[in-house]
């Protein structure tokens, strides 16, 4: 499955783009989002607006047009992507990839990127067998670019022979293969809190807290897209449930430490909840609105980031935390890394002109015992990327110790 992966998908010019529309629905049918972007010689095969309509995206076309580049310039589109497809991958878009050429969007896109590259060649068995293009294969495979067909068969030209491109099957089988070859946590369990939790007054009062949970749910997503098996419990919040991640839904504190402990040991925990520190003394029936105005009285929560990383044996090889703090971040953060007796503290400013309570982005910093790591201001969905390869990176130096 290709749930949350954003493919940026090339289509270079060749009939074979015919086939780049099943792609974008196969893709599709699988979970994935996926972007197109179209070269010139693309669109005298097939139009944008059937890309378009089939991705349910905007295409993107034009290296010089302002609008795209205000909107959406050419290095956003490939950051925003977690592997880049080109298919069908022409002699001459290889060329410009082997050489470095930049003269268009589409091959602006790929020279610009970091990501991850998977080709689908298609073109007449005479160019593919070229030993211009060959060579040029060669290269970019030892480039780390990842390639799948072409195929033997019949061509567009009435003749047969190596050059038609994989089926959308294939190419989609491709990328997941690729995903699944990626996922550096495969073998973790990883256990994740997220969203507020509420506290009882009486049977139909509580108190709660603006937590949104979008961070936590970030997280848990990432994770689980590198492999990790991966428990979210949450309080309760109106995020969806992460697909590929198994959730246990809870209302109070108590309740979210008591399926806390009941999934460890683990790998590495999460805590991204932001738990109530006190609860109610609950009254077992609902407070009569007669006389006085009742006193609450307020007795300590347990802290379940404390706690898990307080397990003993059970205790997750990694556990982090998040402070939330209006000021003096990093002291703060230091601090409560050791108070509560975790590994690192992912610290985030949440002074109301942040607007990072509920909002789509988050500023952090990691603070461990040794360094402070700032990340700037990132969509709370890259935080989650960010922090699963940090994950995925501490485990990877761990076992090569
Ligand atoms: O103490 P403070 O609430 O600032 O600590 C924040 C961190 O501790 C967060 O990671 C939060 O999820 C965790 N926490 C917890 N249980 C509590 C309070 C906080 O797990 N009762």
């Amino acid at each position: 499955m290709l749930h949350g992966r954003r493919i940026l998908l090339v289509i270079a010019g060749g009939i074979a783009a015919y086939k780049s529309l099943e792609l974008i629905r196969r893709l599709r049918e699988r979970g994935a989002a996926v972007r197109c972007v179209m070269t010139a010689a693309a669109q005298r095969f097939v139009t944008p607006l059937a890309a378009q309509t089939l991705s349910a995206d905007r295409v993107y076309t034009d290296l010089f047009s302002l609008t795209e580049e205000n909107e959406m310039g050419h290095l956003r589109l490939s950051q925003e992507a977690d592997l880049i497809v080109v298919a069908p991958a022409t002699a001459d878009l290889i060329a410009k990839l082997v050489a470095g050429l930049a003269d268009d969007l589409a091959s602006t896109v790929l020279i610009a990127s970091d990501k991850p590259i998977l080709l689908a060649p298609a073109m007449n068995t005479r160019m593919w067998a070229n030993a211009a293009t060959q060579a040029n294969v060669a290269l970019l495979e030892k480039r780390g670019v990842t390639r799948i067909g072409p195929e033997a068969g019949p061509l567009a030209e009435a003749e047969s022979g190596v050059g038609r491109m994989a089926e959308p099957d294939a190419i989609a089988n491709a990328v997941e293969a690729h995903f699944v070859a990626h996922a550096a946590l495969r073998g973790r369990k990883a256990l994740v809190t997220s969203g507020p939790t509420e506290e009882a007054i009486d049977p139909v009062r509580y108190i709660a807290n603006r937590s949104s949970g979008k961070q936590g749910h970030a997280i848990a997503a990432a994770l689980a897209r590198l492999g990790a098996d991966t428990v979210l419990v949450s309080g309760p919040t109106r995020e969806a449930d992460p697909p590929g991640v198994r959730v246990i839904h809870v209302r109070s504190a108590r309740e979210m430490l008591a399926a806390c402990e009941a999934q460890l040991p683990a790998d590495v925990a999460v805590c991204a909840a932001a738990v109530a520190d006190w609860r109610v003394e609950t009254a077992a029936q609902k407070l009569k609105k007669k006389g006085a105005p009742p006193a609450l009285k307020l007795v300590e929560n347990p802290d379940i980031l404390a706690t898990v990383a307080r397990a003993g044996n059970r205790r997750p090889r990694l556990v982090v935390g998040f402070a939330a703090e209006t000021e003096n971040l990093v002291a703060a953060a230091q601090e409560k890394r050791v108070k509560k007796g975790c590994d690192w503290i992912l610290a985030n400013d949440v002074s109301a002109a942040s607007g990072v309570f509920g909002g789509g982005s988050n500023d952090v910093r990691l603070v461990d015992g040794r360094s402070v790591e700032a990340w700037g201001r990132l969509s709370k969905r890259d935080v989650g990327e960010r922090l699963a390869a940090r994950i995925a990176q501490f485990f990877d130096r761990k076992a090569a110790e």
